[in-house]
Formats: C-alpha cells, sequence, structure tokens
C-alpha cells in the first residue's frame, strides 16, 4: 500500500492512471476506521482497479465549538486498516498543504444544506464538506467516490455538487453499517462512556418505531414525528438535536407519507453528537 502526503504527488499518481485508463475509485474519510468505512472499501474495489482512500480530518467542517479537536485519531490503526482491506493507495494530506493561507474560494449548495444538518451545524458545514470533496476530486480525479448512506443528507448534497459542476464522477452511496444491537458504525461512537453507549441507541429506536408506525399505516407525519420524539426523549441523557420526516430528493419535510421519505435525526448523549435515519416508503422497504 502506498501512502501519499503530498498534493502534486497525489495528482501525478492519478494523472499516470488517467492516462493508463485504469479505473479508479476515492473512499474519501477523516479517518477512526470502522467497518462503514471498509465496506465501502470493499465495494470501491470490487467496482474500480485501484483504491485510494483519503485520510484527512478536515477542519473546514467543523463549526466553532464543535468537536475537530477530539475527533478520534486513530493513524496507525487505520493504516493496518486500510492496508487488510485492500486500499491500493492512502492518500493524507496536512491541513496546511490542503489550505493555503490565501484560499478565496468555496463550494456551496445552496438549498440542500439548509435542512437538517445544515440548521442544527449550520450551512458552513456543508460548505467545508463540498469544498474538500471538491478538491479531493481534482486531486485524485476518481472515476467512481464512495460515501455511506448514513450521512444521507452529505451524499444528496455532494450528488448535487457533481451534477451542478459536472464532475466526471460517479457517486456510489453504500447502506449504513450497523452495531449487533442495530448503532450506526461512527467514527464518533469512540467518545461515547461505556455507561451511556447502550442509550445512544435511542434513536436508532426511535426511528425504528416511526418505521413500525408507518408499516401499520399511519401516515400522518406530525404523528409519526410526536411519537418517535416521544420514544427518543424517554431516556434524559438524550438531547435531540433534530427529527424531520422529509423528501429524501429535496429534504423538505413531508406533511404525509405517500412516497418514499427519509427519517433522520440526530441527538447529543455525553457531549457526543451522533445522527441515524432510515429510508422508507408506505409499501417499504422495511428491511432497515
Ligand atoms: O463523511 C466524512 O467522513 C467526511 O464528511 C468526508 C466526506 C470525508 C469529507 O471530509
Amino acid at each position: 500500500m502506498r501512502i501519499i502526503e503530498k498534493l502534486p504527488e497525489m495528482q501525478a499518481a492519478a494523472r499516470d492512471y488517467q492516462r493508463r485508463q485504469v479505473d479508479l475509485g476515492l473512499v474519501p474519510t477523516m479517518g477512526a476506521l470502522h467497518d462503514g468505512h471498509l465496506s465501502l472499501v470493499k465495494r470501491c474495489r470490487t467496482e474500480n482497479t485501484i483504491t485510494v482512500m483519503s485520510l484527512f480530518v478536515n477542519p473546514a467542517q467543523f463549526m466553532p465549538g464543535e468537536d475537530y479537536d477530539s475527533y478520534p485519531r486513530t493513524w496507525s490503526q487505520d493504516l493496518e486498516l486500510a492496508e487488510a482491506a485492500g486500499v491500493d493507495i492512502v492518500f493524507h494530506p496536512s491541513a496546511e498543504d490542503m489550505y493555503l493561507p490565501r484560499r478565496q474560494t468555496t463550494i456551496q449548495v445552496h438549498e440542500l444544506t439548509k435542512y437538517l444538518c445544515g440548521i442544527s451545524r449550520g450551512q458552513g458545514h456543508f460548505i467545508g464538506v463540498t469544498t474538500v470533496v471538491a478538491k479531493l476530486f481534482n486531486l485524485v480525479s476518481p472515476r467512481r467516490a464512495y460515501f455511506g448512506q448514513k450521512d444521507a443528507q452529505q451524499a444528496v448534497v455532494i450528488q448535487r455538487m457533481v451534477i451542478d459542476l459536472n464532475f466526471p464522477v460517479e457517486i456510489v452511496v453504500c447502506p449504513i453499517i450497523r452495531e449487533a444491537d442495530g448503532l450506526a458504525m461512527s467514527s464518533r461512537n469512540r467518545n461515547l462512556s461505556p455507561a451511556l453507549r447502550p442509550r445512544a441507541l435511542a434513536l436508532r429506536e426511535g426511528l425504528v418505531l416511526g418505521r413500525d408506525m408507518l408499516r401499520q399505516g399511519e401516515t400522518d407525519a406530525n404523528t409519526l414525528f410526536n411519537h418517535m420524539c416521544e420514544q427518543i426523549l424517554r431516556d434524559d441523557a438524550i438531547e435531540v438535536d433534530y427529527l424531520h420526516i422529509v423528501s429524501p430528493e429535496t429534504l423538505q419535510d413531508v406533511e404525509k407519507v405517500d412516497d418514499l421519505v427519509l427519517m433522520a435525526g440526530a441527538i447529543r448523549i455525553d457531549g457526543v453528537r451522533l445522527i441515524d435515519n432510515i429510508l422508507v416508503g408506505p409499501d417499504g422497504p422495511w428491511e432497515d
């Protein structure tokens, strides 16, 4: 496995693969790898000849007061996991190289970032995400890039950016990978104390309740919302950041569930912010 830290070296390697018409897939990550990331690598390897994983804790997507400093960093373990998973190149740039002091350019997807995490974290979070992902696309020139459905809004926003700016990259969104008890895998799960870890399931339980009520025929979004909220807030260790039932395309709230919806939420527990979602419709799918 090759480790590349310098931007020109990454671009030269990418150009070389492009010249030889070798398909290159990118798995962008902020490290602290878990099975969710490894499932993206697995999919990437089946569809591309070369798999590049970027490991970069992107300061631009953390808003003031957020957990940039405490975001888990497990560099040597990440390298072992990446190598064992069959990653060909780890791209690990420094923040100084990625963000020059005189930079003046960002990328903003305007509408889709107004909702969900855009309300609680601010649209600046997504400006940080789209800007770094655009930079990674320009540095790595992937044919395909792999993102997790856990960050459903991120995936929709990046898809919009790719269409609007004509990036020649196919966005592949892969299913959420869960712990045995159903908790969505997240790098931030490492920051949960063992005592509070089981209670982090509250959001998942609220989402599952919404799904089950829908399955039993309840399609009024407000009724679903009220029951889901009540379920989550049964545990006084939980603060609900947001909970919404939205169109998976526009991310705007729906009043009635007559088509596929995204039930998405964010909670805080033990000082850790966790997100999760379920994509579900009045006639299923129910499997999640
Ligand atoms: O999902 C993430 O880990 C990050 O938002 C990403 C896409 C790697 C950009 O920093």
